[in-house]
């Protein structure tokens, strides 16, 4: 028994939410001979014999030029078991060509060599003559002795470990950046010297490794050979002896008619996935091999060599669902590099300033908060022998060097520590009877000209830049665009503080009462929108214009929209909304930079799409690639789960139409206009009346008195997703007679002729069981009865494969009546 006992079995079907094209060039071929290649495009490969496993180019998600050079289970949907250039994508139009004297050799589309095997090349196996994709998902090149082979993608695993794989001592599995970044990431799993299996954190900038946070109870020293995953999934580390320890769950026995393989997620989890070969819709199985609490093990592991446990400085772990780890920041604090979650957080003030400190503690500039059920770890530098909490709080306030205090009332580390900065090993865990006291500086920065009182948005803060002035000192040029929007923003900001007047005073009051959005005045965006001259569209709640923000930094292109349907009584739903859409950041959403309120007017102010809206892009003059429209569903769907899941106000849309998604640079959905409808529903006085939406996507029950919940957005999200299926919009005008497209769609659905809704769209056409599969989705999604209809967190794992859809949805009756608006 070699895995720990306390390992529950508790197997459940893997949720995946990303999913990839399947491919559309593979090849099935066995013996792939020297001088053949294949060029980065459409997901080409080549097939194993079975067609268990391609090789070749894997389209990764969202990025419809980025292609990983990877193997891949072929018929089950993602999973990529090995990648080569060490996980970095390549352009489209790159190719991988076998050579006699180097093997596989990956170029640019110009030519250039960006990775190749020639160093890894076994002398002894003689020069390549071809190459062989096997079903047991190797990639071997094989000499003309056709014994070894010269190469092989099982000498050189990345994160996964499959059945036929071994690991020599000293041999690894890195865990990947993050689930899209292929890059080696923060995790290894390998077999020590001593004969153990390890998991330990590694410094991704240095890589120097850490000691592990599971050690498997295997050692014998001298005596170890290799750690074996046999072909018929049995795990074990083999003894120079010949005798075998076993690795796998207590009392499991592998069977061969499953796929299944070993991963390092890169949440630092040792996880092991089957899937049936028989019923492959059944999707991945996952059971969790170590750690039971990544957590705590870090926090302790961390704690005895220095490591910074699995968040970094100042940062708080929590378990999640699944075992996953987040690392968030505490109150007054915030991420060092907002794209790095676990990189560790910095105070948004300057922690140890012991300058005047005392005279300033009695001010009450500073003061002591609890964070529930936290502890950071082994980071005290003084203990006060006091019984009383409030002491404790007061020694720690009152002490410059103080970041917080731990504070014990019974037990063995019973008293109150103090913890100097930065705080370490920081886990949310139901702390029993211990309380966490953090001190923070009140934000009351009024008249500090240096300390806005309005913060930056999320996503331009940078490391190593606590104010603004610090930046500006620092006068460095060679920082990256974030810092550049930032210091814009900072510039931006300071010189505007400097213009406010008398007259403002009430005006700043206000504002900080919005946490994560800039504040604008009307004549910054006045003169930003060249006196609101270009624009974009109009929508139901007014004009959006083009505007350049530029305040000393470089320009940002920005979009303005004006609102014309807000009436100055909704004042405190203004700020309510302008905070809930300020705190939201997906990257299926369009950003909220900035606001604007002043007297009557209303503006927001969002980031500038460039590629325009989804209704121009599918009913325009030609007819987008049907890739770029499954990706573009795929990212409409994400970001309302995140809208009606994941953020932490929940929103509904409530005006989901191809108008409302508009396109960023690299064409990727991005949902705008979220969080409005409120404030429009709101602002009218019969509020079960007010029929929010637009003609043809309108679920039936706001016609009807009917509770309105998230099922509305499903149902207009069924409407577009028709739209994008067929490129048609959802009624349109034949011979005077309205064309309805949900039940058109149907109709073809019915009597089976899907080819007719994608009007010889071949690639479409290729790919039929996505096609149908997509059709039925959205037929579900429009279901007259709101409870027939899938969540979104459903109807994204039905568009990417891994739940079943249900057969034949019921016709909806077509309400589709004129509505009144
Ligand atoms: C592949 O090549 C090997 C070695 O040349 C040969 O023995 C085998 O028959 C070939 N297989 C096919 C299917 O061509
Ligand atoms: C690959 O995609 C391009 C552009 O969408 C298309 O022209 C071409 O026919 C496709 N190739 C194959 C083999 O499907
Ligand atoms: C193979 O890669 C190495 C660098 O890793 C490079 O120096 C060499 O030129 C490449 N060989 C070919 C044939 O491109
Ligand atoms: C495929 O893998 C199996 C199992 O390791 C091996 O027996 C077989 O020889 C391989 N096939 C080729 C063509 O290398
Ligand atoms: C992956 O992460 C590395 C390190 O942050 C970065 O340099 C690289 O561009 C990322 N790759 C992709 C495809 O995002
Ligand atoms: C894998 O190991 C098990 C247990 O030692 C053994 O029974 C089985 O025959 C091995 N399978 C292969 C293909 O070597
Ligand atoms: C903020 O500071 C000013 C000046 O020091 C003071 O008058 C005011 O009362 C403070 N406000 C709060 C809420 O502490």
């Amino acid at each position: 028994m070699a895995w720990p006992l306390s390992c529950t079995l508790s197997l459940f079907t893997l949720i995946l939410l990303q999913s990839t094209p399947s491919p559309v060039t593979a090849q099935n071929s066995s013996n792939i001979s020297v001088g053949r290649s294949l060029t980065a495009i459409n997901g080409s490969s080549w097939l194993s014999p079975l067609g268990d496993f391609a090789f070749g180019f894997h389209q990764l998600p969202n990025k419809a030029n980025l292609f990983l050079f990877a193997i891949w289970y072929a018929k089950i949907p993602d999973p990529i078991v090995w990648h080569a250039n060490d996980g970095n994508p390549v352009p489209q139009g790159s190719s991988v060509k076998i050579t006699a004297d180097t093997g596989l050799v990956l170029t640019d589309p110009q030519g250039n060599n960006l990775w190749n095997t020639s160093n890894e090349l076994r002398v002894d196996g003689g020069r390549v003559s071809y190459g062989f994709m096997n079903d047991t998902g190797n990639f071997a090149l094989k000499g003309s002795s056709n014994s070894i082979p010269v190469w092989q993608s099982f000498d050189h695993p990345t994160d996964t470990l499959l059945p036929g794989q071994s690991l020599d001592i000293d041999g690894m599995i890195n865990s990947r950046l993050s689930e899209t970044n292929y890059t080696m990431g923060r995790f290894q799993y390998h077999l020590t010297t001593d004969g153990n299996m390890e998991l330990s954190t590694r410094d991704i900038s240095t890589g120097y490794t850490y000691s592990g946070y599971y050690i498997s109870d295997a050692a014998n020293p001298g005596q170890t050979q290799r750690y074996v995953y046999n072909e018929s999934g049995y795990m074990y580390i083999l003894r120079k002896n010949g005798s075998m320890y076993n690795m796998l769950p207590d009392g499991y026995t592998p069977t061969e008619d499953q796929h299944q393989r070993l991963v390092l997620s890169s949440d630092g989890i040792l996880i092991w996935y089957s899937s049936s070969k028989i019923s492959i819709s059944d999707g991945w199985s996952r059971f969790q091999v170590a750690p039971e609490n990544i957590c705590k093990e870090l926090a302790v592991r961390a704690a005895q060599n220095l490591g910074v446990g699995v968040c970094g400085s100042n940062s708080m772990c929590i378990l999640g669902d699944n075992n996953k780890h987040t690392c968030t920041c505490p109150q007054g604090y915030s991420l060092t590099d907002p794209n790095v979650q676990y990189d560790g957080c910095k105070p948004d003030f300057n922690l140890v300033d012991c300058e005047d400190y005392a005279e300033r503690t009695m001010k009450g500039e500073y003061s002591i908060v609890q964070i529930l059920n936290t502890d950071f770890n082994f980071n005290d530098y003084e203990r006060v022998d006091s019984r009383n909490e409030d002491d404790c709080k007061n020694s720690c306030l009152k002490d410059c060097f103080c970041a917080g205090a731990s504070f014990e009332l019974s037990g063995k580390d019973v008293g109150c520590w103090k913890k100097k900065a930065p705080l370490l090993n920081g886990v949310t865990d139901g702390f029993i009877g211990r309380n966490f006291w953090l001190k923070v500086r009140n934000v009351n920065k009024s008249n500090d000209p240096l300390n806005p009182n309005v913060t930056f948005p999320p996503m331009t803060r940078k490391s190593k830049m606590t104010t603004p002035t610090k930046v500006l000192l620092g006068g460095s040029v060679s920082v990256n665009l974030l810092l550049l929007l930032a210091i814009g923003f900072g510039v931006f900001f300071i010189y505007h503080k400097n213009q406010l007047k008398e007259s403002n005073e009430s005006q700043r009051k206000t504002l900080s009462e919005y946490n994560h959005v800039h504040y604008f005045n009307y004549q910054e965006l006045n003169e930003a929108t060249n006196g609101f001259k270009e624009e974009l569209g109009r929508g139901a709640f007014g004009v959006v214009y083009k505007g350049m923000v530029n305040g000393g930094g470089p320009s940002i292109c920005v979009a303005v929209k004006k609102l014309d349907r807000i009436s100055a009584d909704t004042d405190k739903e203004f700020k309510t909304e302008v905070n809930v859409i300020g705190q939201t950041h997906h990257k299926n959403l369009v950003q909220l930079v900035g606001f604007c309120k002043e007297g009557d007017q209303r503006l927001l102010v969002y980031e500038y799409m460039s590629n325009g809206s989804l209704a121009d892009y599918l009913f325009g003059d030609t007819r987008p690639s049907w890739i770029d429209r499954v990706q573009i569903a795929q990212g409409t769907v994400t970001g309302l789960l995140y809208l009606h899941e994941e953020c932490s106000t929940q929103i509904i849309h409530c005006d989901i139409k191809p108008q409302n998604i508009l396109l960023d640079e690299y064409h990727i959905a991005r949902i705008s206009d979220f969080g409005l409808a409120k404030l429009l529903v709101l602002n009218q006085t019969h509020t079960n009346t007010g029929i929010r939406g637009t003609k043809g996507y309108v679920a039936p029950e706001w016609f009807r008195n009917k509770p309105i919940t998230v099922k509305v957005d499903v149902y207009s999200f069924g409407v577009l997703l028709l739209e994008i299926i067929c490129c048609q919009k959802s009624v349109r005008i034949v011979e005077e007679n309205a064309e309805i497209l949900t039940d058109w769609t149907f109709d073809c659905y019915r009597s089976d002729k899907l080819d007719q809704l994608v009007n010889d769209d071949m690639e479409a056409l290729k790919d039929m069981i996505r096609l149908k599969r997509f059709v039925m989705v959205a037929l579900w999604c429009i279901q007259e009865d709101p409870s027939l209809r899938p969540t979104m967190r459903t109807v994204t794992q039905m568009l990417a494969g891994l739940a079943e859809v249900p057969n034949n949805p019921p016709c909806s009756t077509s309400f589709s009546v004129t509505i009144q608006n």
